[in-house]
Protein backbone atom coordinates (compact mmCIF):
# COMPACT_ATOMS: atom_id res chain seq x y z
CA UNK A 1 0.00 0.00 0.00
CA UNK A 2 1.07 3.54 -0.68
CA UNK A 3 2.62 5.35 2.45
CA UNK A 4 -0.17 7.69 4.28
CA UNK A 5 1.43 10.55 6.49
CA UNK A 6 3.63 10.40 5.62
CA UNK A 7 6.39 12.58 5.63
CA UNK A 8 7.09 13.20 9.27
CA UNK A 9 9.76 16.14 8.34
CA UNK A 10 7.17 17.82 6.43
CA UNK A 11 5.30 20.81 7.21
CA UNK A 12 2.79 23.18 5.63
CA UNK A 13 3.73 26.63 4.82
CA UNK A 14 2.70 29.44 7.88
CA UNK A 15 2.42 32.02 5.41
CA UNK A 16 1.50 35.58 7.01
CA UNK A 17 -0.82 36.48 9.99
CA UNK A 18 -2.54 39.80 8.34
CA UNK A 19 -3.92 40.35 12.26
CA UNK A 20 -0.22 40.98 13.93
CA UNK A 21 0.75 44.48 13.61
CA UNK A 22 4.47 44.47 12.92
CA UNK A 23 3.82 41.61 10.12
CA UNK A 24 1.03 43.38 8.59
CA UNK A 25 3.36 46.63 8.03
CA UNK A 26 6.13 44.93 6.38
CA UNK A 27 3.88 42.91 4.01
CA UNK A 28 2.18 46.27 3.70
CA UNK A 29 5.25 47.61 2.73
CA UNK A 30 6.26 45.26 0.17
CA UNK A 31 3.08 45.59 -1.59
CA UNK A 32 3.58 48.95 -1.88
CA UNK A 33 6.73 48.67 -3.96
CA UNK A 34 5.49 45.45 -6.59
CA UNK A 35 2.31 47.89 -7.03
CA UNK A 36 3.76 49.73 -10.28
CA UNK A 37 5.44 46.87 -11.43
CA UNK A 38 4.47 45.80 -14.94
CA UNK A 39 5.15 42.03 -15.86
CA UNK A 40 5.29 40.53 -19.36
CA UNK A 41 4.45 37.33 -19.63
CA UNK A 42 5.84 35.70 -23.00
CA UNK A 43 6.63 31.63 -24.50
CA UNK A 44 9.40 29.84 -22.33
CA UNK A 45 11.04 29.72 -26.15
CA UNK A 46 9.81 31.45 -28.77
CA UNK A 47 10.02 30.60 -31.69
CA UNK A 48 11.17 33.21 -34.72
CA UNK A 49 7.59 34.95 -35.77
CA UNK A 50 5.65 37.54 -35.24
CA UNK A 51 4.06 37.38 -32.00
CA UNK A 52 0.43 39.18 -30.87
CA UNK A 53 0.91 40.82 -27.35
CA UNK A 54 -2.38 41.80 -25.21
CA UNK A 55 -2.83 43.13 -21.90
CA UNK A 56 -4.13 42.05 -19.18
CA UNK A 57 -6.16 44.24 -17.09
CA UNK A 58 -7.26 44.05 -13.54
CA UNK A 59 -11.14 42.63 -12.59
CA UNK A 60 -11.69 45.51 -9.81
CA UNK A 61 -10.77 48.77 -12.23
CA UNK A 62 -9.99 47.48 -15.62
CA UNK A 63 -6.75 49.08 -15.50
CA UNK A 64 -3.51 47.39 -17.59
CA UNK A 65 -1.63 45.06 -14.94
CA UNK A 66 0.47 43.61 -17.64
CA UNK A 67 0.81 41.97 -21.03
CA UNK A 68 0.92 38.70 -22.78
CA UNK A 69 2.46 37.25 -25.51
CA UNK A 70 0.58 35.00 -27.28
CA UNK A 71 2.01 31.49 -27.87
CA UNK A 72 2.00 30.93 -32.05
CA UNK A 73 1.72 27.57 -33.45
CA UNK A 74 4.90 27.92 -34.18
CA UNK A 75 6.27 28.01 -30.09
CA UNK A 76 3.94 25.09 -29.50
CA UNK A 77 5.79 23.00 -31.74
CA UNK A 78 9.02 23.76 -30.45
CA UNK A 79 8.01 23.80 -26.70
CA UNK A 80 6.78 20.07 -27.84
CA UNK A 81 9.87 19.04 -30.02
CA UNK A 82 12.41 20.47 -26.74
CA UNK A 83 10.23 19.00 -23.93
CA UNK A 84 10.56 15.32 -25.61
CA UNK A 85 14.09 15.68 -25.94
CA UNK A 86 14.27 16.90 -22.44
CA UNK A 87 12.15 14.02 -20.81
CA UNK A 88 14.63 11.04 -20.62
CA UNK A 89 17.27 12.74 -18.93
CA UNK A 90 14.85 14.38 -16.04
CA UNK A 91 12.88 11.10 -15.26
CA UNK A 92 16.92 9.56 -15.49
CA UNK A 93 17.74 12.26 -12.43
CA UNK A 94 16.13 10.45 -10.11
CA UNK A 95 13.34 11.68 -7.15
CA UNK A 96 15.68 12.83 -4.77
CA UNK A 97 17.06 15.46 -7.14
CA UNK A 98 14.08 16.22 -8.66
CA UNK A 99 12.65 16.78 -5.04
CA UNK A 100 16.01 18.93 -4.55
CA UNK A 101 14.67 21.54 -7.19
CA UNK A 102 11.10 21.75 -6.32
CA UNK A 103 11.75 22.23 -2.81
CA UNK A 104 14.11 25.08 -3.51
CA UNK A 105 11.22 26.24 -5.86
CA UNK A 106 8.92 26.23 -2.95
CA UNK A 107 11.32 28.38 -1.01
CA UNK A 108 11.84 31.15 -3.71
CA UNK A 109 8.02 31.30 -4.15
CA UNK A 110 7.67 31.89 0.08
CA UNK A 111 10.02 34.41 -0.11
CA UNK A 112 8.05 36.41 -3.05
CA UNK A 113 4.80 36.04 -1.40
CA UNK A 114 4.00 39.64 -1.41
CA UNK A 115 5.01 39.92 -4.44
CA UNK A 116 2.75 37.07 -5.43
CA UNK A 117 -0.20 38.48 -3.59
CA UNK A 118 0.72 42.17 -5.11
CA UNK A 119 -0.80 40.18 -8.88
CA UNK A 120 -3.01 38.00 -7.13
CA UNK A 121 -5.23 41.22 -6.28
CA UNK A 122 -4.16 43.10 -9.27
CA UNK A 123 -4.54 40.21 -11.99
CA UNK A 124 -6.75 38.13 -10.21
CA UNK A 125 -9.11 40.28 -7.96
CA UNK A 126 -8.19 38.38 -4.65
CA UNK A 127 -8.66 39.96 -0.93
CA UNK A 128 -5.52 39.85 1.04
CA UNK A 129 -6.41 36.53 3.37
CA UNK A 130 -6.87 35.01 -0.56
CA UNK A 131 -3.72 35.71 -1.30
CA UNK A 132 -1.89 34.19 1.10
CA UNK A 133 -3.69 31.21 0.99
CA UNK A 134 -3.10 31.36 -2.71
CA UNK A 135 0.89 30.95 -2.11
CA UNK A 136 0.70 28.81 0.93
CA UNK A 137 -0.88 26.35 -1.29
CA UNK A 138 0.91 26.61 -4.22
CA UNK A 139 4.11 26.10 -1.40
CA UNK A 140 2.81 22.91 0.21
CA UNK A 141 2.02 21.47 -3.20
CA UNK A 142 5.97 21.72 -4.31
CA UNK A 143 6.83 20.70 -0.95
CA UNK A 144 4.24 17.79 -0.78
CA UNK A 145 5.29 16.22 -4.41
CA UNK A 146 8.80 16.41 -3.34
CA UNK A 147 8.24 14.08 -0.95
CA UNK A 148 6.54 11.93 -3.00
CA UNK A 149 9.05 12.25 -5.55
CA UNK A 150 11.85 11.13 -3.03
CA UNK A 151 9.85 8.10 -1.62
CA UNK A 152 8.27 6.69 -4.58
CA UNK A 153 10.85 7.41 -7.53
CA UNK A 154 13.82 6.99 -5.41
CA UNK A 155 15.05 2.95 -5.22
CA UNK A 156 13.19 0.67 -6.82
CA UNK A 157 10.77 -1.77 -4.66
CA UNK A 158 11.96 -5.35 -4.78
CA UNK A 159 9.05 -7.93 -5.47
CA UNK A 160 8.26 -11.44 -4.32
CA UNK A 161 9.35 -14.28 -6.71
CA UNK A 162 10.57 -17.91 -7.03
CA UNK A 163 14.09 -18.66 -5.63
CA UNK A 164 16.81 -17.68 -8.49
CA UNK A 165 14.41 -14.52 -9.72
CA UNK A 166 14.69 -10.61 -8.99
CA UNK A 167 11.74 -9.07 -9.69
CA UNK A 168 12.11 -4.96 -9.49
CA UNK A 169 9.63 -2.34 -10.22
CA UNK A 170 10.33 1.40 -10.94
CA UNK A 171 8.63 4.34 -11.19
CA UNK A 172 8.95 6.44 -14.26
CA UNK A 173 7.12 9.84 -16.11
CA UNK A 174 5.18 9.10 -18.73
CA UNK A 175 6.26 11.56 -21.20
CA UNK A 176 5.41 15.24 -21.63
CA UNK A 177 2.64 16.82 -19.80
CA UNK A 178 0.68 19.78 -20.77
CA UNK A 179 -1.18 21.06 -17.81
CA UNK A 180 -3.98 23.69 -18.10
CA UNK A 181 -4.96 25.71 -15.35
CA UNK A 182 -7.60 28.12 -13.84
CA UNK A 183 -8.41 31.75 -13.09
CA UNK A 184 -9.28 31.12 -9.81
CA UNK A 185 -6.35 29.57 -8.73
CA UNK A 186 -3.79 31.25 -10.82
CA UNK A 187 -0.90 30.45 -8.47
CA UNK A 188 -1.76 27.01 -6.67
CA UNK A 189 -3.58 24.98 -9.18
CA UNK A 190 -0.97 26.13 -11.68
CA UNK A 191 2.09 25.16 -9.58
CA UNK A 192 -0.08 22.21 -8.33
CA UNK A 193 0.02 20.01 -11.55
CA UNK A 194 2.86 20.95 -13.06
CA UNK A 195 4.43 20.34 -9.54
CA UNK A 196 2.93 16.55 -9.43
CA UNK A 197 4.39 15.67 -12.95
CA UNK A 198 7.92 17.19 -13.02
CA UNK A 199 8.15 15.35 -9.43
CA UNK A 200 6.69 12.45 -11.65
CA UNK A 201 10.01 12.36 -14.17
CA UNK A 202 7.91 14.10 -16.86
CA UNK A 203 8.70 17.80 -18.54
CA UNK A 204 5.76 20.24 -18.45
CA UNK A 205 4.34 22.50 -21.18
CA UNK A 206 1.98 25.05 -18.84
CA UNK A 207 -0.66 27.23 -20.70
CA UNK A 208 -2.43 29.17 -17.48
CA UNK A 209 -5.90 30.76 -17.93
CA UNK A 210 -5.78 33.73 -20.19
CA UNK A 211 -7.49 35.76 -17.37
CA UNK A 212 -3.69 35.27 -15.41
CA UNK A 213 -0.69 34.53 -17.25
CA UNK A 214 1.43 37.02 -14.80
CA UNK A 215 1.12 35.38 -12.13
CA UNK A 216 1.98 32.25 -13.82
CA UNK A 217 5.20 33.93 -15.68
CA UNK A 218 6.91 34.81 -12.18
CA UNK A 219 6.08 30.96 -11.31
CA UNK A 220 7.86 29.76 -13.72
CA UNK A 221 10.96 31.84 -13.67
CA UNK A 222 10.80 31.07 -10.18
CA UNK A 223 11.19 27.31 -10.52
CA UNK A 224 13.83 28.18 -13.54
CA UNK A 225 16.16 30.25 -10.70
CA UNK A 226 15.72 27.06 -8.85
CA UNK A 227 17.62 25.23 -11.26
CA UNK A 228 14.77 23.44 -13.12
CA UNK A 229 15.69 23.58 -16.52
CA UNK A 230 14.31 25.81 -19.72
CA UNK A 231 12.99 22.77 -21.77
CA UNK A 232 12.14 20.25 -18.29
CA UNK A 233 9.12 23.01 -17.51
CA UNK A 234 7.85 25.84 -19.87
CA UNK A 235 4.97 28.13 -19.72
CA UNK A 236 2.41 28.92 -23.15
CA UNK A 237 0.60 31.94 -22.23
CA UNK A 238 -2.12 31.57 -25.26
CA UNK A 239 -6.47 31.31 -25.53
CA UNK A 240 -8.24 27.95 -26.44
CA UNK A 241 -6.31 27.14 -29.60
CA UNK A 242 -3.17 26.57 -27.70
CA UNK A 243 -4.49 24.18 -25.21
CA UNK A 244 -6.28 22.45 -28.66
CA UNK A 245 -2.91 22.68 -29.95
CA UNK A 246 -0.92 20.80 -27.39
CA UNK A 247 -4.24 18.54 -26.38
CA UNK A 248 -4.35 17.04 -29.92
CA UNK A 249 -0.59 16.79 -30.41
CA UNK A 250 0.51 12.95 -30.38
CA UNK A 251 3.98 14.34 -28.44
CA UNK A 252 1.98 15.05 -25.37
CA UNK A 253 1.16 11.96 -23.23
CA UNK A 254 -0.83 13.22 -20.57
CA UNK A 255 -3.07 16.22 -19.54
CA UNK A 256 -3.99 18.11 -16.25
CA UNK A 257 -6.82 20.02 -16.64
CA UNK A 258 -8.80 22.28 -14.45
CA UNK A 259 -11.96 23.99 -15.28
CA UNK A 260 -15.11 23.20 -16.79
CA UNK A 261 -17.10 19.64 -17.36
CA UNK A 262 -17.36 20.30 -20.89
CA UNK A 263 -13.87 21.27 -21.77
CA UNK A 264 -12.68 18.13 -19.81
CA UNK A 265 -15.07 16.16 -22.58
CA UNK A 266 -13.27 18.15 -25.76
CA UNK A 267 -10.06 17.27 -24.18
CA UNK A 268 -10.71 13.47 -23.45
CA UNK A 269 -12.07 13.03 -27.23
CA UNK A 270 -9.32 14.72 -28.73
CA UNK A 271 -7.07 12.67 -26.83
CA UNK A 272 -9.07 9.68 -28.13
CA UNK A 273 -8.45 11.03 -31.70
CA UNK A 274 -4.95 11.24 -31.71
CA UNK A 275 -2.88 8.46 -33.47
CA UNK A 276 -0.61 7.10 -31.14
CA UNK A 277 -0.24 6.46 -27.62
CA UNK A 278 -3.93 6.67 -25.78
CA UNK A 279 -2.87 9.58 -23.70
CA UNK A 280 -3.67 10.16 -19.94
CA UNK A 281 -6.03 12.27 -18.84
CA UNK A 282 -6.52 14.36 -15.19
CA UNK A 283 -8.91 16.38 -14.90
CA UNK A 284 -11.02 18.40 -11.83
CA UNK A 285 -13.68 19.86 -12.77
CA UNK A 286 -17.27 21.66 -11.77
CA UNK A 287 -19.35 20.98 -8.76
CA UNK A 288 -23.07 21.28 -7.50
CA UNK A 289 -22.16 21.43 -3.81
CA UNK A 290 -24.64 21.44 -1.10
CA UNK A 291 -24.67 21.63 2.24
CA UNK A 292 -27.38 19.83 4.35
CA UNK A 293 -28.20 21.74 8.03
CA UNK A 294 -30.48 19.63 10.56
CA UNK A 295 -32.39 20.73 13.50
CA UNK A 296 -29.56 19.52 15.47
CA UNK A 297 -27.40 22.18 14.36
CA UNK A 298 -25.63 25.02 16.30
CA UNK A 299 -26.73 28.10 14.07
CA UNK A 300 -24.09 30.45 15.28
CA UNK A 301 -21.76 28.08 13.35
CA UNK A 302 -24.25 27.45 10.52
CA UNK A 303 -24.31 30.71 9.93
CA UNK A 304 -20.90 31.51 9.97
CA UNK A 305 -19.79 28.13 7.85
CA UNK A 306 -22.61 29.05 5.25
CA UNK A 307 -21.24 32.35 4.15
CA UNK A 308 -17.45 31.44 4.53
CA UNK A 309 -18.89 29.00 2.00
CA UNK A 310 -20.58 30.41 -0.54
CA UNK A 311 -19.29 33.86 -1.21
CA UNK A 312 -15.34 33.83 -0.24
CA UNK A 313 -13.74 34.32 -2.81
CA UNK A 314 -16.46 35.97 -4.42
CA UNK A 315 -18.05 32.22 -4.88
CA UNK A 316 -15.19 31.43 -7.22
CA UNK A 317 -14.16 28.20 -5.84
CA UNK A 318 -14.48 24.85 -6.97
CA UNK A 319 -15.77 23.95 -4.02
CA UNK A 320 -18.05 26.38 -3.25
CA UNK A 321 -21.04 26.18 -1.28
CA UNK A 322 -24.05 26.30 -4.11
CA UNK A 323 -26.76 24.88 -2.60
CA UNK A 324 -27.94 24.75 0.76
CA UNK A 325 -30.52 22.61 2.42
CA UNK A 326 -32.19 23.67 5.98
CA UNK A 327 -34.74 21.62 7.58
CA UNK A 328 -38.04 23.20 7.31
CA UNK A 329 -38.30 23.37 11.52
CA UNK A 330 -35.50 25.44 12.11
CA UNK A 331 -34.52 27.07 7.63
CA UNK A 332 -37.09 30.47 9.30
CA UNK A 333 -34.74 30.96 12.27
CA UNK A 334 -31.49 29.85 10.08
CA UNK A 335 -31.94 32.02 7.43
CA UNK A 336 -32.36 35.14 9.25
CA UNK A 337 -29.35 34.90 10.86
CA UNK A 338 -27.78 33.90 7.42
CA UNK A 339 -28.95 36.87 5.78
CA UNK A 340 -27.94 39.23 8.93
CA UNK A 341 -24.12 38.20 8.97
CA UNK A 342 -24.57 38.47 4.56
CA UNK A 343 -25.65 42.14 5.09
CA UNK A 344 -22.50 42.57 6.96
CA UNK A 345 -20.14 41.19 4.39
CA UNK A 346 -18.11 43.92 2.77
CA UNK A 347 -17.82 44.76 -0.70
CA UNK A 348 -15.25 45.89 -2.31
CA UNK A 349 -11.66 46.81 -3.80
CA UNK A 350 -9.49 43.65 -2.35
CA UNK A 351 -6.73 46.03 -1.61
CA UNK A 352 -8.60 47.00 1.97
CA UNK A 353 -7.96 44.20 4.30
CA UNK A 354 -11.22 44.37 5.82
CA UNK A 355 -12.88 43.57 1.95
CA UNK A 356 -14.67 40.19 2.28
CA UNK A 357 -16.39 39.96 -1.49
CA UNK A 358 -14.25 41.48 -4.32
CA UNK A 359 -14.45 41.04 -7.85
CA UNK A 360 -15.48 38.26 -10.42
CA UNK A 361 -12.99 37.44 -12.75
CA UNK A 362 -14.49 39.25 -16.14
CA UNK A 363 -17.68 40.48 -17.49
CA UNK A 364 -18.44 37.69 -19.35
CA UNK A 365 -18.60 36.02 -15.79
CA UNK A 366 -20.47 38.63 -14.46
CA UNK A 367 -23.41 38.72 -17.18
CA UNK A 368 -23.68 35.21 -17.14
CA UNK A 369 -24.28 35.28 -12.58
CA UNK A 370 -26.84 38.08 -13.81
CA UNK A 371 -28.37 36.33 -16.31
CA UNK A 372 -29.10 33.60 -13.92
CA UNK A 373 -30.57 35.78 -11.58
CA UNK A 374 -32.91 37.04 -13.72
CA UNK A 375 -33.89 34.15 -14.69
CA UNK A 376 -34.95 33.09 -11.36
CA UNK A 377 -36.35 36.76 -10.52
CA UNK A 378 -38.14 35.83 -13.95
CA UNK A 379 -39.59 32.21 -12.49
CA UNK A 380 -41.20 33.74 -9.42
CA UNK A 381 -38.44 32.74 -6.97
CA UNK A 382 -37.49 34.95 -4.23
CA UNK A 383 -33.83 36.72 -4.34
CA UNK A 384 -32.15 39.10 -2.21
CA UNK A 385 -29.15 41.23 -3.13
CA UNK A 386 -26.75 42.83 -1.52
CA UNK A 387 -26.99 46.83 -2.75
CA UNK A 388 -23.39 47.45 -5.07
CA UNK A 389 -21.05 50.31 -2.59
CA UNK A 390 -20.42 53.77 -5.46
CA UNK A 391 -16.91 52.87 -5.77
CA UNK A 392 -17.39 49.35 -7.27
CA UNK A 393 -18.45 50.86 -10.34
CA UNK A 394 -15.71 50.35 -12.30
CA UNK A 395 -14.79 46.84 -11.82
CA UNK A 396 -16.61 43.58 -12.86
CA UNK A 397 -18.54 43.24 -9.00
CA UNK A 398 -21.86 40.96 -8.34
CA UNK A 399 -23.40 41.87 -5.96
CA UNK A 400 -23.93 38.95 -3.62
CA UNK A 401 -27.27 37.05 -3.77
CA UNK A 402 -29.22 34.63 -2.16
CA UNK A 403 -32.21 32.96 -3.34
CA UNK A 404 -35.06 30.32 -2.16
CA UNK A 405 -35.88 27.60 -4.46
CA UNK A 406 -37.48 24.46 -4.63
CA UNK A 407 -34.54 22.16 -4.44
CA UNK A 408 -30.94 21.60 -6.54
CA UNK A 409 -33.35 20.13 -9.56
CA UNK A 410 -34.43 23.37 -10.23
CA UNK A 411 -30.86 24.14 -11.34
CA UNK A 412 -29.15 23.85 -14.61
CA UNK A 413 -25.61 24.36 -13.86
CA UNK A 414 -23.11 25.87 -11.33
CA UNK A 415 -23.10 29.34 -11.30
CA UNK A 416 -19.56 30.22 -10.52
CA UNK A 417 -19.86 33.10 -8.08
CA UNK A 418 -21.33 34.67 -4.60
CA UNK A 419 -25.24 32.96 -5.60
CA UNK A 420 -26.53 31.04 -2.15
CA UNK A 421 -29.44 28.91 -3.47
CA UNK A 422 -31.33 27.90 -0.20
CA UNK A 423 -34.28 25.31 -0.11
CA UNK A 424 -35.94 23.41 2.75
CA UNK A 425 -36.69 19.88 3.43
CA UNK A 426 -39.06 17.85 5.91
CA UNK A 427 -37.84 15.97 9.10
CA UNK A 428 -37.47 12.46 7.34
CA UNK A 429 -36.65 13.54 4.25
CA UNK A 430 -32.67 13.48 4.08
CA UNK A 431 -32.66 10.72 1.96
CA UNK A 432 -34.75 12.23 -0.78
CA UNK A 433 -32.62 15.35 -0.63
CA UNK A 434 -28.98 13.49 -0.64
CA UNK A 435 -30.60 11.43 -4.12
CA UNK A 436 -31.60 14.61 -5.62
CA UNK A 437 -28.31 16.19 -4.98
CA UNK A 438 -26.75 12.56 -6.52
CA UNK A 439 -28.96 12.93 -9.64
CA UNK A 440 -27.24 15.96 -10.29
CA UNK A 441 -24.05 13.84 -11.74
CA UNK A 442 -21.44 15.97 -9.81
CA UNK A 443 -19.58 14.69 -6.99
CA UNK A 444 -17.10 17.43 -5.28
CA UNK A 445 -17.84 18.69 -1.86
CA UNK A 446 -20.77 18.27 0.31
CA UNK A 447 -21.12 20.16 3.79
CA UNK A 448 -23.33 18.62 6.81
CA UNK A 449 -24.21 20.56 9.94
CA UNK A 450 -25.51 17.77 12.39
CA UNK A 451 -24.62 16.81 16.21
CA UNK A 452 -26.33 13.32 15.42
CA UNK A 453 -23.62 10.81 14.70
CA UNK A 454 -26.18 8.25 12.67
CA UNK A 455 -27.52 11.09 10.49
CA UNK A 456 -23.49 11.72 9.65
CA UNK A 457 -23.25 8.26 8.78
CA UNK A 458 -26.30 7.92 6.81
CA UNK A 459 -24.76 10.72 4.84
CA UNK A 460 -21.18 9.62 4.83
CA UNK A 461 -22.83 6.65 3.22
CA UNK A 462 -25.16 7.71 0.60
CA UNK A 463 -23.60 10.62 -0.87
CA UNK A 464 -21.12 10.41 -4.08
CA UNK A 465 -18.77 12.85 -2.82
CA UNK A 466 -14.93 13.32 -2.86
CA UNK A 467 -14.60 15.73 -0.23
CA UNK A 468 -17.54 15.59 3.04
CA UNK A 469 -17.22 18.20 5.47
CA UNK A 470 -18.97 17.92 8.77
CA UNK A 471 -19.70 20.86 11.09
CA UNK A 472 -17.60 23.16 9.29
CA UNK A 473 -17.00 25.30 6.42
CA UNK A 474 -16.44 23.55 2.81
CA UNK A 475 -13.46 25.07 1.31
CA UNK A 476 -10.20 25.92 1.40
CA UNK A 477 -8.61 21.97 1.64
CA UNK A 478 -5.42 21.90 3.63
CA UNK A 479 -2.41 19.77 1.41
CA UNK A 480 -1.66 16.41 3.36
CA UNK A 481 -4.87 16.76 5.35
CA UNK A 482 -7.79 16.74 2.58
CA UNK A 483 -6.66 15.71 -0.47
CA UNK A 484 -8.97 17.47 -2.74
CA UNK A 485 -10.81 16.90 -6.01
CA UNK A 486 -14.56 14.51 -6.93
CA UNK A 487 -16.03 12.19 -8.56
CA UNK A 488 -18.77 11.58 -11.24
CA UNK A 489 -19.48 15.56 -13.09
CA UNK A 490 -16.75 16.34 -11.25
CA UNK A 491 -13.72 15.08 -11.78
CA UNK A 492 -11.65 12.06 -12.83
CA UNK A 493 -9.62 12.04 -9.68
CA UNK A 494 -6.88 11.69 -8.22
CA UNK A 495 -6.76 13.88 -5.36
CA UNK A 496 -5.01 16.50 -5.42
CA UNK A 497 -2.72 17.17 -2.42
CA UNK A 498 -3.02 13.45 -1.76
CA UNK A 499 -0.92 10.34 -1.40
CA UNK A 500 -2.03 9.02 -4.64
CA UNK A 501 -1.75 11.93 -6.73
CA UNK A 502 1.54 11.88 -8.14
CA UNK A 503 1.67 8.25 -9.20
CA UNK A 504 -1.43 9.09 -11.61
CA UNK A 505 1.38 10.86 -13.72
CA UNK A 506 4.14 7.95 -13.64
CA UNK A 507 4.17 4.59 -15.47
CA UNK A 508 5.51 1.47 -13.88
CA UNK A 509 8.25 -0.83 -15.11
CA UNK A 510 9.17 -4.29 -14.30
CA UNK A 511 12.44 -5.75 -14.58
CA UNK A 512 12.65 -9.59 -13.97
CA UNK A 513 15.95 -11.48 -13.84
CA UNK A 514 16.79 -14.63 -13.59
CA UNK A 515 20.07 -15.65 -11.86
N1 LIG B 1 -9.11 23.42 -3.44
C1 LIG B 1 -10.02 24.52 -3.29
C2 LIG B 1 -10.76 24.45 -2.01
O1 LIG B 1 -10.73 23.44 -1.33
C3 LIG B 1 -11.04 24.61 -4.38
O2 LIG B 1 -10.61 24.59 -5.65
O3 LIG B 1 -11.45 25.37 -1.72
Amino acid sequence: PLPIDIYPNRRNSLGVDLAHPPEFEELTEKLAYWRADHPVARPTLMANVEHEKIEVRAPQSGKVVGHQVMASERDVDLALARATAAQPMWDALGGQARADLLIKASDLLEENMPRFMDLCRREAGKTMMDGVLEVREAVDFLRYYACEARMLFGAPQPLPGPTGEQNLLRLHGRGVFATISPWNFPLAIFMGPAAAALAAGNTVVAKPAEQTPLIAALAIDLCHEAGIPKDVLQLLPGDGKVGAALTSDPRVTGVAFTGSTGTAHAINRSLAARPGAIGTLIAETGGMNAMVVDSSALPEQVTRDVVASAFQSAGQRCSALRVLYLQDDVADEMLEMIKGAFKALVIGDPANLETDVGPVIDAEAREKLQDHVQEMIDAGFPVWRRSMPTDCENGHFFSPTIIEIGSILDLDEEQFGPILHVCRYPAGGLGKVLDDINSTGYGLTLGLHSRIDETRRFVEARAKVGNFYVNRNQIGAVVGSQPFGGEGLSGTGPKAGGPHYVTRFATERVTTIDT
